[in-house]
């Protein structure tokens, strides 16, 4: 099967505080988003990556992703879900309706090839899709309004939603306008999937395949990248 990948990138990560948007702040040698481009730029099923960039980006020119040929661009929107809804709308004369579309963080650097082929081959001849996501380890706790536990959440059959996450063209183009026109916030593909009625299947993924969010996130990518190197 071919898949084609849409990569939001158009957030300014205001969690990071860097001076620039955290996509292209440089990790063991390359960019944060050439790192998360790569397992898909490797892979000889991709028919195709389009990338949803900030209107006024400035770094993505400077980018060895710019000039390649598998890897197009388009404008992203207020939230992560616009932006992903435009990289799908500039699928829309390419892509088939039946055709798969893994949509990946551009804040996501450490996918491994590994997880990436698990992803493909136990969701090709899925009904439905579904995405990568690792087991909740810790215990939770839901907290009232003075920061006192409300209750303990029982951990098993939780499951933390990472990216890659997998569904066919149209379906995901039709849940996230349908959650677009309902006012509904989705932070994630898979819950818009859900709002259909449908049922994403977790497929477990590595818990390194971390999103770099905070500045300690940095350095953790890098040493999860480079013991993969060595
Ligand atoms: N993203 C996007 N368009 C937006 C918001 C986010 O394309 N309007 C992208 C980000 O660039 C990132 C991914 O979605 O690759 C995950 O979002 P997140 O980690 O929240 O990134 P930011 O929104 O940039 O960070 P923050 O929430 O800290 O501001
Ligand atoms: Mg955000």
């Amino acid at each position: 099967i071919r898949f084609w990948v849409v990569v939001p990138a158009a957030g300014s990560a205001r969690r990071m505080g860097a001076a620039v948007p955290k996509q292209y702040l440089s990790l063991a040698g390359r960019t944060v988003i050439e790192w998360s481009l790569a397992p898909f730029l490797a892979h000889a099923r991709t028919a195709g990556i389009v990338v949803a960039l900030s209107p006024g980006d400035q770094h993505w020119a400077q980018t060895t992703l710019a000039g390649d040929a598998k890897v197009a661009t388009t404008i992203g929107g207020t939230e992560r879900m616009d932006s992903v809804l435009a990289g799908l709308r500039a699928l829309q004369d390419r892509a088939a309706p039946d055709d798969w579309v893994l949509v990946h963080d551009a804040a996501r650097p450490c996918l491994s090839a590994t997880d990436l082929d698990r992803l493909l081959n136990e969701l090709q001849d899925d009904a439905v899709g579904g995405l990568l996501a690792a087991p909740v380890v810790d215990t939770l706790k839901r907290a009232d309004e003075d920061g006192r536990v409300s209750q303990t959440v029982a951990r098993d059959k939780l499951w933390r939603a990472l990216t890659p996450q997998m569904f066919r063209h149209v379906v995901l183009q039709r849940a996230l306008e349908s959650a677009q026109t309902n006012g509904v916030a989705v932070t994630d593909e898979a819950q818009a999937v859900e709002a259909l009625g449908l049922q994403p299947k977790l497929v477990a993924g590595d818990a390194d395949n971390i999103k770099i969010t905070l500045p300690e996130d940095l350095p953790r990518a890098e040493r999860i990248l480079r013991s993969r190197s060595a």
